[in-house]
């Protein structure tokens, strides 16, 4: 990607006036103590667990892993751990990574069966082994090994969901309408004394194809933190944005001067630039450095990204900006 310069970008944003009005909800000022900004409406609940767990003398490792796992516990939320929709097989398989920026470590966990917390076994990866990533039966050994008990994953209206979609002839696509399929829980943290930490965990695509690993668990595109810079994660078509290693893209555009929020939007305007079709992409990214300074941006109006953003002890549920 071409880095751009600052009076360039401030150039090419300041023509879009939704743009520019929306930004000033995101790039807000740098601020003391400890900021979340989390992907999606379980973004609200997962803010605060984390919030919690760090003022009750949690690390910001804990705080990401306890506030994802608010997430993968809820059986409503379709897109992630319990009641997460399946495979075309009908099998729940989860994606998840955690990202430590002090030791600029990672652990993280794909094609995980029968286990609902894997922010979890992603973090004992991280913590118990010189590994980064476990797949497969192996993920799945592993959690067992670290006393992580297996479960049935489908809930009564996953299994429903998958049993429609079998049972529709003109079923042709493996990606549900976005409307109801608002995927992946991403999670960037900071402590508010320069250390950063970035989760992601998803059930990824819904009727995907046995074995398919999303962008989710794979370093650099669905989690990137850097306790030099600053740390992003990444919400929607994880086919597509592995092939942009979307979260060190940003975490790199930071390093290079950019503020999270047009580190982010560079990042989706090269998307676009190298392919017009991505105009209507399912893209959203959340970023943040380690002063406190957040972004947060999606490609399109058709997937529309909602955050949550925890500050001075304060919920919020915010818009992103949108570039077409
Ligand atoms: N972003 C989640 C996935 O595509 O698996």
């Amino acid at each position: 990607m071409q880095p751009i310069d600052r009076r360039t970008f401030v150039k090419a944003v300041a023509g879009t006036a939704a743009l520019a009005a929306r930004e000033a909800v995101t790039a807000t000022t740098a601020s003391p103590g400890a900021v979340f900004l989390s992907t999606w409406i379980q973004g609200k609940a997962a803010n605060a667990r984390a919030a919690e767990t760090l003022k009750s003398g949690g690390s910001l490792l804990d705080a990401v892993e306890k506030g994802i796992n608010t997430a993968e516990d809820d059986p409503n939320i379709t897109t992630v751990g319990y009641g997460g929709l399946p495979n075309a097989e009908g099998e729940v398989e989860l994606d998840a990574a955690i990202m430590d920026g002090a030791r600029h470590r990672a652990g993280a966990v794909a094609s995980l069966r029968q286990i609902k917390n894997p922010i979890s076994v992603a973090r004992l990866v991280l913590e118990k082994t010189r590994h980064t990533t476990l797949a497969g039966e192996g993920a799945f050994r592993f959690a067992l090994q670290m006393g992580f008990r297996p479960q049935q994953l489908l809930t009564p209206e996953s299994l429903k969901k998958w049993l429609d979609w079998k049972a529709d002839p003109k079923r042709q696509t493996f990606w549900l309408n976005p409307a109801d399929n608002h995927d992946t829980i991403g999670m960037v943290g900071t402590d508010g004394q320069g250390h950063v930490v970035a989760g992601c965990s998803t059930s990824g695509l819904a009727w995907k194809i046995p074995g398919r690993v999303g962008d989710s668990p794979l370093v650099g595109c669905g989690v990137y933190a850097d306790d030099n810079v600053g740390a992003a994660s990444a919400t929607g078509d994880g086919d597509l944005m592995t092939n942009y290693c979307t979260s060190i893209s940003i975490v790199h555009a930071m390093a290079r001067g950019a503020s999270p929020q047009e580190a982010c939007v560079e990042l989706l305007r090269h998307i676009v630039k190298t392919d017009p079709a991505n105009r209507t992409a399912q893209v959203g990214v959340i970023a943040l450095n380690t002063r406190g300074e957040i972004g947060a941006a999606c490609i399109a109006k058709n997937f529309q990204l909602k955050y949550a953003l925890w500050r001075e002890g304060e919920g919020r549920f915010l818009e992103s900006i949108t570039l077409f």
